[in-house]
């Protein structure tokens, strides 16, 4: 098993790709297609197969770009560990502007974020970031900025909104002025909270319009869906009805994890094994587990920006050309909606 950055082949296009496009979802002034990608897998080294090598990353990137990916997913600790900073939203940026198949810099959005940090390159190695004050997080944000071309930044996400204590909320609104400055400033067009609670949104909501969410969300994680038993402000760690809270309020909903997240490759999850109901519907509609799931969130959930992640051609083209052709029955949908793991 290799930790490092690997050289993996995207292989050639052959012939006229025929694509069926995702639906839109609108952030801003921007309109996507709903099948974004996200972009861990291409900066960690941690999980068996490493990361691919840097040339292959864009390359990739490239190929994503051409298939019809207009947003992508990243954050400013995504690398191999802490001298790494800024590797994938730099890799994004070279990306974007080496990419020769004529779509406008100004359709991509690349969303990114600050709010953790690495403390050595191993997966238990994540920590969350406290910034000293609204200036301290300010500075964080406009590293990214420089990393990303100099440009608005379309989306930036807070990484760790639960760090943030709801029932004194000060720190949280201290926060959110920090980055409303930015808004007022064009640095950063528009705001998401990552890993949040309800309440998380009330509060920044009075400061900043929230356009988006990313939560974990996944046939194995499935809080963002579920009702919370009290009512009342939820707790900092509280994700629960966050999905029909977006929904209501007219913001988007990126899950993350939504395939079981990097677990799937170290054998932790596996979507085949834990979830027979959904093999057996795989063989049936002649797609894999991991596309039923992506599409059965879409048709389902009407806000749902995916953010899926890959390090592979194949997986990249199998989501892509896929998941927008799979229509469900409402029993087929039903029968995903009830499953959970074995
Ligand atoms: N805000 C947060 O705190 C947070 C936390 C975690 C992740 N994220 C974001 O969410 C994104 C998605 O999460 P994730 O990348 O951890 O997990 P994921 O989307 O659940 O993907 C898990 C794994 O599934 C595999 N896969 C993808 N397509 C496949 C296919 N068609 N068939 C079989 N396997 C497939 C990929 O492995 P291969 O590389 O082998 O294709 C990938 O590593 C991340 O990239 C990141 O942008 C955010």
């Amino acid at each position: 098993m290799s930790t490092h950055s690997e050289p993996m082949t995207v292989p050639k296009v052959r012939g006229r790709l025929r694509i069926k496009p995702a639906s839109v979802i609108t952030i801003g002034k921007y309109h996507v297609p709903a099948i974004g990608m996200g972009t861990l897998p291409l900066g960690t080294t941690y999980a068996p197969g490493g990361r691919p090598d840097r040339q292959s990353a864009i390359e990739l990137v490239h190929r994503a770009l051409l298939l019809g990916v207009r947003f992508f997913d990243t954050a400013d600790t995504y690398g191999s560990g802490p001298k790494d900073n800024h590797y994938v939203e730099t890799l994004l940026t070279e990306a974007i502007d080496t990419y020769k198949g004529g779509c406008l810099i100004d359709e991509v959005v690349i969303a990114t974020k600050a709010g953790m940090t690495r403390v050595n390159d191993r997966k238990d190695g994540w920590r969350p970031r406290n910034f000293k004050d609204g200036a301290a997080l300010q500075t964080a944000i406009l590293d990214s900025y420089r990393a990303l071309g100099s440009r608005p930044i379309k989306l930036w996400w807070f990484h760790h909104t639960d760090g943030y204590d709801t029932n004194d909320p000060s720190k949280f609104q201290e926060a959110c002025r920090a980055v409303k400055e930015l808004v007022d400033q064009g640095i950063v067009e528009n705001v998401g909270l990552c890993n949040c609670s309800t309440s998380h949104i009330d509060i920044a909501m009075a400061i900043l319009p929230i356009v988006a969410v990313q939560n974990a969300f996944s046939l194995y994680e499935r809080a963002a869906s579920q009702k919370r038993f009290r009512k009342g402000p939820a707790a900092k760690s509280n994700k629960n009805e966050i999905l029909e809270y977006c929904a209501k309020n007219g913001i988007i909903f990126c899950p993350h994890g939504a395939l079981g997240g990097l677990q799937t490759r170290d054998g932790r999850r596996n979507l085949e094994t834990d979830f027979p109901m959904l093999s057996e519907m795989s063989v049936k509609k002649n797609v894999s587990p991991q596309v039923l799931v992506l599409a059965w969130m879409l048709q389902k959930y009407a806000n749902v920006l995916h953010i899926f992640g890959t390090r592979t051609c194949d997986h990249l083209h199998d989501v892509l050309i896929h998941v927008p052709k799979v229509v469900f029955t409402q029993k087929e949908l039903d029968d995903i909606t009830q499953l959970s793991p074995r």
